[in-house]
């Protein structure tokens, strides 16, 4: 048997092939990938006996299992007992690796430290989700560093500050800055899911709810009018204590802005569309951000973006003089800036020219049709800009002297 078979291979070895005379030079190679995660609103997620985590971990609680929890310091150090008893009751034994999630690490060398507990901690490659608990800096990070990490582990989402909870933990986006560069190094990597729990935010400082209430000043005035006049009717309780408690016309405000922002980004989620209405208020915010002394955080930027844009969309007739100050108030109103020291005109104008980039030679910028909708703007002159600064200067002039005065 074991002859005859040798003898077969060494026939067909010496057997003359005659050629098919293919001349191939092109081949294209298409492949789509479906991606589906889940956004879950669950409050008390870490109430002993909520299973939302430990299922989404492919955790049962009979067997003993392991898995890397990349956390905020902050959270840490807050949350960390109720963390420790979850995991317990639940028979998941964490391996902690704790980073600090303020925008100045948002840097190369923290990914490589998440890659590092990666390999330290002997993942598998399918199974052992990495659970990411802290803000929108710690998820891009994480984000970033399990998409490299054997080219892509799955991980779990749970954003613990508002602007986590309704924006940056909820798309497909990671990364890090780069030098002046706002998130210059990323990649679309979708995780497992988002875990969503109001409750931590009864722990975050009320700059950082202001941060988060930008982005949904955002979403209002690119599609949602109700929501608008909900931010106006709610401005004065806006903070962490209604935004964490069962309080409905906020819990109102909270899903339309999580709804708002999946729908934009659902259909284009790699970007393949560069008029993006999500872009609004981040055309000329990301050079201001990291150049801003004093320093801003990621919302504040964004809003006196916005309080230009509307002041470009007022010269336009885009809006009205009574919409454009509807809007500016409620951005004043919810304490967020629409000026700053650095936003020349020369930083918008540099500003531009870099999203022009970015949006591959065209403007692109997402201008406000009446309040609630969105329009693409391509031709912006400086002599515009410089206009629309000069009013939103003159508008919050006005309103210091009205202050002053009464
Ligand atoms: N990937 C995306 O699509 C996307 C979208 C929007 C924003 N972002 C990014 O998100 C970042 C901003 O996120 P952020 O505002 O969450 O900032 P952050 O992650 O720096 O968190 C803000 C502060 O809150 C602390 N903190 C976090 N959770 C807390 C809690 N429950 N209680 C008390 N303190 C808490 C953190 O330690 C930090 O000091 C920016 O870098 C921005 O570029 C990304
Ligand atoms: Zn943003």
């Amino acid at each position: 048997m074991m002859n005859s078979l040798i003898n077969h291979h060494i026939k067909s070895a010496n057997e003359i092939i005659s050629l098919d005379k293919r001349k191939d030079t092109y081949w294209r190679v298409q492949a789509r990938q479906e991606v589906s995660y889940e956004v879950i609103l669950n409050r008390g997620l870490l109430e002993p006996m909520n299973s939302t985590l430990a299922n989404t971990c492919g955790v049962s609680g009979v067997k003993k299992e392991q898995r890397l929890v990349v956390i905020d310091k902050v959270v840490f150090d807050l949350y960390h007992e109720k963390l420790n008893t979850y995991f317990s009751i639940w028979n998941i034994t964490p391996i902690w690796k704790i980073i600090s999630g303020n925008e100045v690490c948002k840097i190369m060398d923290q990914v490589i430290s998440v890659v590092d507990a990666m390999i330290e901690a002997g993942l598998l490659r399918r199974t052992q989700a990495v659970i990411a608990i802290g803000g929108g800096v710690l998820l891009d990070i994480v984000g970033f560093a399990a998409s490299l990490y054997r080219r892509g582990i799955p991980y779990i989402r749970i954003p613990t500050t508002l602007m986590g909870q309704i924006d940056a933990g909820i798309g497909i986006k990671t990364g890090i800055n780069h030098e002046y560069h706002k998130n210059r190094l990323g990649t679309y990597f979708p995780p497992v899911a988002a875990l969503i729990d109001p409750m931590f935010l009864k722990t975050v400082d009320e700059r950082h709810i202001t941060n988060g209430v930008a982005e949904i000043i955002k979403i209002a005035l690119i599609k949602d009018y109700k929501l608008f006049q909900l931010l106006e009717q709610e401005v004065n309780k806006l903070d962490a204590h209604a935004f964490s408690s069962n309080n409905l016309r906020i819990n109102e405000i909270f899903s339309r802005a999580i709804s708002g922002m999946l729908e934009e980004l659902e259909p284009n989620l790699w970007e393949a569309t560069l008029e993006r209405a999500v872009d609004y208020g981040h055309t000329f915010s990301p050079s201001l951000e990291l150049r801003a002394n004093p320093p801003l955080l990621h919302g504040e930027a964004v809003a006196i973006d916005m309080a230009l844009s509307i002041g470009l969309a007022l010269q336009r007739n885009l809006i009205t003089v009574a919409e454009a100050e509807r809007a500016l108030n409620l951005i004043i109103n919810v304490g967020l800036p629409i000026t700053h020291i650095n936003f020349t005109l020369d930083l918008i104008d540099t500003a531009l020219n870099d999203s022009i980039k970015h949006r591959n030679g065209l403007q692109r910028v997402p201008l406000t049709a009446r309040i609630g909708d969105v329009i693409f703007i391509n031709d912006l002159t400086k002599n515009e800009l410089s206009a629309a600064l000069n009013y939103i200067n003159f508008y919050e002039n006005k309103l210091v002297q009205q202050y002053q005065v009464s």
